[in-house]
């Protein structure tokens, strides 16, 4: 490896141990507040929707969510669809499958997957207020909850599954004044809150990963930095994507940062003199990637299912 990303990657390393690249909006006292906030909302609801980015499955789960919401029915969103390779979404619905998770692929922005959505929550959310009714208690809608990773599209999914029944429920009796209900379907009731769930940050592929999608604010993280790494990233899994996009026909660059100065040369990033304006190039590669113009592309792998029972 070329000394120049050894000693970037170790630089990454360093970041990510030191907690500096995602850690500028979460510390230790956001996380007990999100907790929380989150265990007081987790009472009032039947079912819980973990909104993943679909590109990255892996590393926008928060690592402590399955200790919070417990036995808690949940189903998974996998979220910005239209920006994850098909075939790797796919791979993650099956997986979750096989740990008895239901998953669904949705595209908030363009309402993709969300009648699927809302119909596996309604059968998860019945299977739990038929049995409640069954002990005695009195029927009704099932509530449900959002939780997510900031900028996964907690809002966007709301907006989206209100939908024309924007105007609110009254408040329930026996749930805080402020709780404000959005009816889904027949028989569900949506928190219009969502739970903020805090990513992980002791995983440094991970932090790169939420960096390289924009998860992290970009005035938190080393924009050089990062840019180089997904660049080496694409390099060794979507090299065509990258041909492609910047119409490059020769052979590709073998490190990232010569290929940052030939997209910057390709997309005319000059600055006075005739030397290259990195800066302006590594702006375009990343939002090339997250406005989806590289094409489909997902960054966490699914666990092989291949050797697991159904
Ligand atoms: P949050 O509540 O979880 O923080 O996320 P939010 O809904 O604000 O969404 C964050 C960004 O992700 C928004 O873009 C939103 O449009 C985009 N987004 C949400 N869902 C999807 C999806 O399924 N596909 C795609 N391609 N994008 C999605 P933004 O640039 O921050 O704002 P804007 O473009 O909406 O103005």
């Amino acid at each position: 490896m070329n000394d120049y990303i050894k000693e970037r990657e170790e630089s990454a390393k360093k970041l990510a141990a030191e907690q500096v690249l995602p850690n500028v909006q979460w510390f230790p006292g956001h996380m007990t507040k999100a907790r929380r906030i989150i265990t007081e909302n987790l009472k009032l609801v039947d079912v819980v929707i973990e909104l993943l980015d679909a590109r990255i499955p892996y590393s926008s789960a928060n690592p402590m969510l399955q200790e919070i919401i417990a036995d808690k029915p949940k189903l998974v969103a996998l979220n910005k669809a239209d920006l994850a390779d098909p075939a790797m979404t796919k791979k993650w619905i099956n997986y979750f499958k096989t740990q008895g998770i239901k998953a669904v692929a949705v595209d908030a922005t363009q309402g993709k997957g969300i009648k699927q959505l809302v119909q596996i929550t309604e059968d998860l959310a019945r299977a739990r207020t038929e049995k409640l009714v069954a002990k005695g208690a009195k029927a009704r809608a099932a509530r449900v909850m959002i939780l997510g990773i900031p900028n996964v599209g907690k809002s966007s999914l709301i907006n989206r599954l209100a939908g024309s029944n924007k105007t609110k429920t009254a408040d329930k009796p026996g749930v805080t004044r402020a709780k404000q209900w959005i009816r889904l379907g027949t028989h569900l009731e949506l928190l219009d809150t969502p739970g903020i769930l805090w990513p992980k940050f002791e995983d440094m592929n991970a932090g790169l990963k939420l960096a390289f999608t924009g998860a992290i604010n970009d005035e938190a993280i080393d924009r050089e930095l990062i840019t180089e790494v997904f660049l080496d990233t694409m390099l060794k899994h979507y090299p065509d994507r990258i041909k492609e996009r910047y119409k490059i026909t020769d052979a590709l660059p073998d490190t990232p940062l010569e290929l940052l100065e030939l997209i910057g040369k390709k997309r005319g990033c000059l600055v006075k003199g005739g030397q290259i304006d990195l800066e302006k190039a590594q702006r375009i590669v990343l939002t090339d990637f997250r406005s989806g113009k590289m094409g489909t592309i997902s960054l966490d792998v699914a666990p092989d299912i291949s050797q697991e029972k159904d």
